[in-house]
């Protein structure tokens, strides 16, 4: 195994360390830092029309945008904006197709689900589903989640401060994916950095590339491992998964665990934390959630259509096509804006407003149709679960009234740098 780095310091969540650092890279790359409220760009634009045609980036001063890019370079983009256009594109996987991934994050990951169409597509989400039953979510909360964040809690929780993200919310997701692949908790640091160097590859394809080989042999070791002495762990079930007498051989499998980290771990930690900053920003909302948990699901829906961890993803359009009616000609790259459709007025009152309280409706955080998140159940689990420990923990947890400029930041991810956050008597 190979001897890991010092954990990476989750300051560098905040993009502002060296560029020799994978998450200020990252972070750099996906806006982090250097956009703040992007929503009334968005409004304009979708005012404007609910199709964008152009490179919507060129809007808030870049060139690109890290998440679209990621879904190739093929004809004139066109960024979708309203609702119902966001919501037309992904329903529609034959006429708007994933295929685009493959000549960007494909190169990196191997052939994974994001790049698949149907019918390949529902056949390999089959098998991955598996591992991800709500029986196995039960076992991950009680074994893995609740103790992983009371782990960290423990850290600080006789402090009476902390910085919720650095501290709880940037580490809790990943400690999270490595347990449930039964990886050693010293492997976790440089699992972590690879993980997050991989999809840097606006800034740094070199980079990209050599965590890409790094990955494939760090897993490739442990798939034979697994193979020889299955356990309970999601890459055991992953060599043991079989449909209509069809397996995932190892590349599939790698492809797959290639992608988890930065699916299902750079997601978590900004939507958690944009939850909380929602929370923390709106006490009445905070003591009314304190008060009555059964609130929690429409809080955990709400925080990621207010601040979608992840603003946009990429489709190629497959025929000349018309959403709400602008012509998308056959070829172009499809941006297609999840945080613009989550706050199009059309659908919502008071779109720009965080409130727990609003009759919760679909909206497109999560993406839509068959590529939908394969991990919305544990994203919510795992939400579920730190957020009532810090109410739990934390009494009357606030910002630090002495922390100035607290705010969520980014374009293609989007986050608070930073939760100074001070509990116990007032
Ligand atoms: C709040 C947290 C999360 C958000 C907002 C989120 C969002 C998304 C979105 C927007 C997509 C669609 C991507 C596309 O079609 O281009 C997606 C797909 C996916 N997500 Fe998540 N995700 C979250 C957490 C997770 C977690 C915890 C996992 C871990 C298993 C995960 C695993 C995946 C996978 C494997 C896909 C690909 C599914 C497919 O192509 O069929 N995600 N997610």
């Amino acid at each position: 195994m190979t001897t890991p780095d010092p954990a990476p310091s989750a300051d560098s969540a905040s993009g502002t360390e060296t560029v020799d650092d994978p998450f200020a890279a990252f972070d750099a790359a996906a806006g982090i830092g250097q956009v703040d409220d992007i929503h009334p760009v968005f409004h304009q634009m979708r005012s404007e029309s609910p199709v964008h045609v152009g490179n919507f980036a060129s809007r808030f001063g870049f060139e690109d945008v890290f998440g679209d890019a990621m879904a190739g370079e093929s004809g004139t983009p066109h960024a979708v904006l309203s609702f119902d256009a966001v919501q037309q594109v992904l329903k529609d996987g034959a006429t708007f197709s994933s295929s685009g991934y493959a000549d960007t994050m494909g190169a990196l990951m191997g052939h994974s689900i994001l790049e698949m169409d149907e019918p390949e597509h529902h056949q390999y989400r089959s098998l991955l589903q598996q591992a991800f039953t709500r029986k196995a979510m039960e076992r991950w909360e009680r074994d893995l989640v609740v103790p992983v964040v009371n782990g960290l809690i423990d850290v600080f929780v006789e402090r009476g401060s902390a910085d919720l993200v650095k501290e709880l919310f940037f580490p809790f997701p990943v400690t999270v994916i490595a347990g449930m692949l039964g990886l050693p908790t010293e492997d976790l640091p440089e699992f972590h950095r690879k993980a997050v160097e991989l999809i840097t590859i606006i800034t740094d394809i070199e980079t990209g590339l050599n965590a890409s080989i790094w990955l494939h042999e760090y897993f490739s070791r442990v798939i034979a491992e697994r193979r020889a002495d299955p356990r309970e762990d999601v890459i055991s079930v992953l060599t043991q998964a079989e449909l209509d007498g069809q397996r995932l051989d190892d590349e599939e499998i790698i492809a797959f665990l290639r992608l988890l980290l930065p699916a299902g771990a750079e997601t978590t930690y900004r939507s958690s934390s944009n939850l909380m900053f929602g929370l923390l920003s709106n006490p009445d909302q905070l003591a009314a959630l304190r008060a009555d948990r059964a609130q929690m699901p429409q809080a955990i829906e709400e925080g990621i259509r207010w601040e979608p961890p992840l603003t946009g993803i990429g489709r190629t359009a497959m025929r000349d096509v018309e959403v709400e009616g602008v012509l998308i000609p056959a070829g172009s790259t499809v941006q297609v804006e999840m945080g613009a459709a989550n706050r199009d007025p059309a659908r919502w009152d008071r779109p720009d407003e965080f409130d727990i309280h609003r009759e919760p409706q679909q909206h497109m955080g999560f993406a839509f149709g068959v590529h939908m998140c394969l991990g919305i159940h544990l994203a919510r689990m795992e939400t579920t679960v730190a957020i009532n420990a810090v109410l739990d923990r934390l009494p009357d947890v606030r910002l630090d009234p002495t922390a100035d400029d607290v705010r969520i930041s980014g374009l293609a991810f989007r986050a608070p740098p930073a939760l100074p956050v001070i509990f116990g008597e007032s």
